[in-house]
């Protein structure tokens, strides 16, 4: 099972490719996450990606499609993977059709604009698991712990207004433009294209989800 979860920033696609990742025993490969362990673990490339981030830009096409190369040739993706967060531009596309890496579902996760902004500001997570919260929605048992470690979690440097405003930009103008190349990938080629509403609440998008995933 090869699941692409595309959506604006905030729509809800890392908290529910975990739920995906538990149920179907697939790899949840956020290539957000991968960038964000190159900053924690402050290794060379890190501090540009940093930068990046930072501003709510893109990361070049050439460094996503390297991390994707090595992750996917992974023993665990033999099953499926579930790519949460790319591909964002047609480029990214186009790599995953030059490889011919095979896309079964293709779910892209809908959420009001002022929806967006409350969940972005109350989130908070733990870098290296990925874990992800909301102040109000979905909070910690104790507050700014995580469950797990009971680590301290942050607050990410890009969910700040300046860098939201510059990625939902990006989205509109980068990514979005992939709805309508993979409504015609569902008319060619057969890949099952859902669009989800993530306004409700998680448990409930969960449930949606697994529907659709039946089908
Ligand atoms: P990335 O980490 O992928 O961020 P994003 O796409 O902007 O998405 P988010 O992580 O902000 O949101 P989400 O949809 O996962 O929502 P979440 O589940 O957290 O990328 C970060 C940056 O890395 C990019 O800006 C770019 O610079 C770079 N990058 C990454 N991939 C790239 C690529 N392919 N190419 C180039 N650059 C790339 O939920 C949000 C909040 O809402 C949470 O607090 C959660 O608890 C809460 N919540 C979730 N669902 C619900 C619900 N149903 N009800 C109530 N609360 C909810």
């Amino acid at each position: 099972m090869r699941i692409l979860l595309l959506g604006a920033p905030g729509t809800g696609k890392g908290t529910q490719a975990k739920f995906i990742k538990q149920k179907y025993k697939i790899p949840q490969i956020s290539t957000g996450d991968m960038l964000r362990e190159n900053i924690y673990t402050k290794n060379k490339i890190g501090e540009d990606i940093q930068k990046i981030i930072k501003k709510g830009n893109l990361v070049s096409d050439e460094i996503v499609c390297n991390l994707i190369h090595d992750r996917i040739q992974k023993k665990d993706c033999k099953n499926g993977f579930i790519l949460d967060g790319f591909p964002r531009t047609l480029e990214q596309c186009f790599y995953l059709s030059k490889n011919k890496i095979k896309i079964d579902y293709v779910l892209e996760l809908i959420l009001p604009y002022e929806s967006i902004l409350e969940r972005i500001s109350g989130r908070r997570i733990h870098i290296p698991s990925g874990r992800v919260y909301h102040v109000k929605f979905n909070p910690p048992k104790i507050k700014d712990q995580d469950d797990v470690t009971k680590e301290l979690l942050i607050t990410r440097e890009d969910d700040q207004k300046a860098s939201i405003k510059r990625r939902l930009e990006e989205y509109k103008k980068i990514t979005y433009p992939l709805i309508e190349y993979y409504l015609n990938e569902k008319k060619i080629n057969g890949i099952k294209f859902f669009q989800i509403n993530t306004i409700n609440s998680v448990l409930s998008v969960k449930k949606k989800i697994e529907e659709i995933l039946k089908q």
